[in-house]
């Protein structure tokens, strides 16, 4: 077996043997096959595709590289979500211990952010002390303890990918249905659960921009889920607004915390209970009450407790930024747009994401949304709050919000475009 004929393969728009795939996932993992040669092969896949069956082999060989965590001995059914990444999409945070505290038990092995979507470990990471590594041991006593653990998956956990990603990230090919679907679902069969939820989100803030693309990658990844036995559910979700009324990593915990008290956005909260309802339904709970779980502060006690558990205070302060520059509106009207994909750069810019893996981000730089569309707005009134430590940011975050926010004439029909769009599974 060698790399080029594997590469002209693909390049040719031919079809990857499973022989050829155990191999070259094998060879890349243990660095015979060079980063050079692995970028041409995902430029060719990304160009030429794979077809169900290739999908399906090339994650049972990224799954393969590495180890499989074992979750039988918890007493709860675990059940997980995944969401494909967007602007304000803080929901893991409530929902992780709203579905604990309805009986499941949810491994969460979450990452950072890169680029204008944030990442749930930086988020947490603005609570004082709250501790994003944990040992397998470590991890596994929290999730039997209080039944949510959120922490960054361990370096054995399908390795193939994490080079890959690496590797994907800055050759242009990152966007490709086959690899990306195939990057999600060898973590998270590798990771062990039970049952799954994905949240592919379509929109301005997204990886898929139309419904059809995130179609297409919600079912390739609920087809190679349930082959691998994990009970697999995707929503389809509107990414074209932020969620919620933050964007950046400190602003966004306090908001969760507001759901998590029984207040917050009615979009946060509306998402949070789908998700945790499709989550509980999966791993066989059918009877549980999300909604119940969070009024009753059921929801909260078990954030606490997740919180603690990892060395956080659930009572600290958390992080406020130095500066805050506040955007008004120019003219009266319906505000019919506020673009997540311009307030997601802003945030990044402020500070509240990386350019670098490497880089460190800001916990109190981000967004603060005033009024979202369909909401009528008055010239002079505060629309957007941004938030940063380092002020001479503003500038280059503001030129990303050009154009982001329309206002409409008073009056002006707006049909409100629904959190959840469509469900495959
Ligand atoms: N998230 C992943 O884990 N992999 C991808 O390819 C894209 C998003």
């Amino acid at each position: 077996m060698d790399a080029i004929t594997v590469i002209r393969t693909k390049r040719d728009g031919g079809r990857l043997t499973d022989a050829q795939i155990d191999w070259v996932i094998d060879a890349y993992t243990r660095g015979e096959v060079a980063d050079y040669q692995m970028s041409a092969l995902a430029m060719a896949i990304l160009l030429n595709g794979m077809d169900r069956v290739e999908i399906a082999r090339w994650t049972a060989a990224m799954i393969a590289s590495g180890e499989r965590m074992d979750f039988s001995s918890l007493a709860r059914p675990t059940a997980d979500k995944h969401s494909t990444g967007g602007v304000g999409d803080k929901i893991t945070l409530p929902l992780a211990p709203l579905v604990a505290a309805c009986g499941g038990a949810v491994p969460q092995l979450s990452g950072r952010g890169l680029g204008h979507t944030g990442g749930t470990l930086d988020k947490l990471e603005s609570i004082p002390g709250w501790r994003a590594l944990l040992s397998n041991d470590e991890m596994l006593r929290v999730l039997g303890d209080v039944g949510a653990v959120i922490c960054a998956a361990g370096d054995g956990l399908a390795p193939a990918d994490k080079k890959l990603y690496a590797l994907r990230d800055v050759t242009g090919t990152v966007e490709a249905i086959p690899l990306i679907a195939s990057s999600i679902m060898s973590k998270k069969i590798a990771e062990g659960t039970g049952s799954l939820v994905l949240d592919v989100k379509v929109g301005s803030g997204a990886f898929m921009k139309n419904r059809e693309d995130a179609r297409e990658l919600a079912t390739t990844m609920v087809g190679l889920g349930t082959d691998h036995g994990v009970n697999t559910v995707a929503l389809l979700t509107d990414m074209s607004t932020p969620l919620g009324l933050t964007a950046g990593n400190a602003l966004e915990v306090r908001e969760s915390v507001e759901v998590l008290a029984g207040g917050g956005p009615a979009d946060v909260v509306e998402l949070t209970v789908a998700l945790a309802r499709e989550m509980l339904d999966a791993a066989g709970l059918k009877d549980a009450d999300p909604a119940k779980a969070l009024a009753d502060g059921s929801a909260m006690d078990h954030w606490r407790r997740m919180i603690a558990a990892q060395g956080g205070d659930p009572d600290a302060p958390l992080p406020i930024a130095r500066e805050q520059h506040v955007l008004t509106a120019e003219s009266t009207g319906v505000l019919t747009e506020l673009d997540a994909y311009a307030v997601g750069v802003a945030a990044w810019r402020l500070g509240a994401g990386r350019a670098r893996k490497e880089d460190p981000v800001q916990a109190g730089a981000g967004v603060e949304i005033h009024a979202k569309p369909g909401e009528e707005v008055t010239a002079g009134q505060p629309l957007l709050t941004l938030h940063t430590d380092t002020p001479e940011r503003f500038e280059y975050a503001l030129d990303s919000l050009a154009g982001a926010l329309v206002i409409d004439a008073p009056g002006t029909a707006y049909e409100r475009t629904p959190v959840v769009l469509e469900r495959i599974g």
